[in-house]
């Protein structure tokens, strides 16, 4: 197992992500930016959820506007709900998040959302001062986390989205009349949404600016047991949480024990179990926990969410909400739009389960569990799994002379069209191998003074470390067989 600083440590030295505006002093907390190799593995990871979600599933993708109308979060609840509680220092000025400050001054857990006089009853209990300078604390009040823009000269209020499915729900009605929909239909989207966190931390764990995954199903709250396809997954293990433990259990013990309220909920909690298990991370150590009344979001009537067990902790990487009519309903009565659909014949008001992906805690989850030391090599490996690869295959010279500097070029010239090909003539052979075992590459080709003769190459394994020989002729279909989404 590797702890937290080794994978930043990583991130940094192999082009993963750094923090943004680092040149200068005032770079504010809470937004990161993924490098060449970041980035190479977010396109993949997004690549293989649109594959085993999306595509499975036949959902509509859209891409819909960062910055949102100030109607959009009237109607949402944001503009009244999404806050959290904080307290600020009378003396030096600090701000803390209030329920997170308690619960380390004094290990007293008050939940986010309750009435800010439980706080403040707390702190004057307890006689908490301020963690920083021991002044005292003014009474807590509440802090919208959403960035407020102004729009034009007018300086017209709008807000960046604090998560991307808003856009879903606004555009629902545009979405079923054009694409000819059929209940349950999944919508699903990817982009940036904003929170103005209080406390930001641990790189992409907490970040102001961040990728979302979002898919929101749309379905007759009347069928939530009729569903197409739960054959599939049917007999996928969850791990469930409840009452503090843990039960594996097949999606369909957990439909049949009423673990989850529906087959529905049970079939997308099936899928995005299968999804996680292709992307490398140790499933062994996730869970689907069912969150409390206190701790679910304020649009969600049931919540699981699924966690995975990582060097900091258990951590959130997925929330999975039944949000019942709750956006639908709100935005018909603010926007007057209608909103019902016609199933089987019969109005309906469409109710909405939706998956709500963070896409950097899951792509950091999946640096750590692939994060390796092999000490008797003297090597740190990352052993992504090879669709997921920044760097597919190196492609390096032994030496640079005689002629294997230019044969080399000619082999790499052939594959980066149709891999994340990498070329390397520079440094110590072992150390080029070392680079790209750290940045996952599955494979290094490299071209020696037999190639000249043979026609051949050596393919050497990143896990294995185990080399054979191979035509130039069969690369190819030797690659591209190893790489290829599952
Ligand atoms: N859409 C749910 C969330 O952003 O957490």
């Amino acid at each position: 197992m590797v702890n937290y600083e080794q994978v930043i440590q990583l991130a940094l030295e192999r082009g993963f992500y750094f923090p943004s505006c680092g040149i200068y002093p005032d770079a504010p907390a809470g937004f990161w930016e993924y490098g060449p190799s970041g980035v190479s593995l977010k396109n993949k990871f997004i690549e293989l959820w649109r594959r085993e979600l999306v595509r499975r599933d036949r959902m509509w993708e859209i891409d819909g506007s960062q910055i949102m109308s100030q109607s959009v979060f009237l109607a949402s609840g944001h503009l009244s709900s999404f806050a959290d509680p904080v307290v600020k220092c009378q003396k030096c000025g600090s701000i803390f998040r209030a329920d997170k400050m308690i619960a380390e001054v004094c290990s007293v857990v008050i939940p986010e959302s309750a009435e800010l006089e439980a706080f403040d009853r707390t702190i004057a209990e307890k006689n908490i001062r301020c963690p920083k300078c021991k002044g005292a604390l003014d009474g807590a009040k509440k802090f919208n986390m959403m960035f407020r823009v102004g729009i034009g000269p007018q300086d017209e209020p709008a807000y960046l989205r604090p998560e991307t499915c808003q856009s879903i729900f606004v555009d629902f009605p545009r979405l079923y009349k054009t694409m000819r929909g059929r209940l349950p239909i999944g919508v699903a989207q990817i982009g940036k949404s904003f929170r103005n966190e209080i406390s930001p931390r641990q790189s992409l764990l907490r970040l102001r600016e961040f990728y979302q995954a979002e898919i929101e199903v749309f379905c007759n709250p009347g069928r939530l047991d009729e569903i197409d396809g739960f054959s599939e997954v049917e007999g996928t293990v969850l791990n469930i949480m409840a009452d503090d433990t843990i039960r594996p259990m097949t999606c369909r013990e957990a439909y049949e024990r009423r673990t989850v309220p529906n087959k529905l909920v049970a079939y997308y909690l099936g899928l995005l179990a299968e999804f996680y298990k292709k992307t490398g991370i140790d499933t062994s150590r996730s869970r689907f926990r069912k969150l409390g009344e206190k701790e679910k979001a304020f649009y969600a009537s049931v919540a699981f969410d699924f966690e995975v067990e990582t060097a900091t902790g258990w951590l959130e990487l997925v929330a999975c909400n039944y949000r019942s009519d709750y956006d639908l309903t709100s935005h018909g009565k603010v926007s007057k739009e209608k909103f019902e659909v016609l199933d089987d014949n019969a109005k309906v008001l469409p109710h909405v389960f939706e998956l709500s992906m963070g896409i950097d805690r899951s792509l950091y989850t999946i640096l750590e569990h692939s994060l390796r030391e092999d000490k008797e090599n003297e090597r740190v490996v990352l052993s992504l799994k090879p669709y997921l690869a920044p760097v597919h295959v190196g492609v390096l010279s032994l030496v640079k002379k005689d002629g294997l500097a230019e044969k080399t070029e000619e082999i790499f010239s052939r594959m980066r069209t149709r891999y994340d090909a990498f070329l390397d003539h520079s440094g110590a052979i072992g150390r080029r191998y070392r680079r790209l075992d750290e940045v996952g590459a599955p494979f290094a080709v490299t071209i020696d003074h037999q190639t000249l003769q043979d026609g051949t190459v050596t393919v050497r394994s990143r896990d294995s470390m185990a080399q054979e020989r191979v035509s130039t002729a069969d690369l190819d279909s030797y690659i591209s067989r190893s790489v290829a989404f599952p």
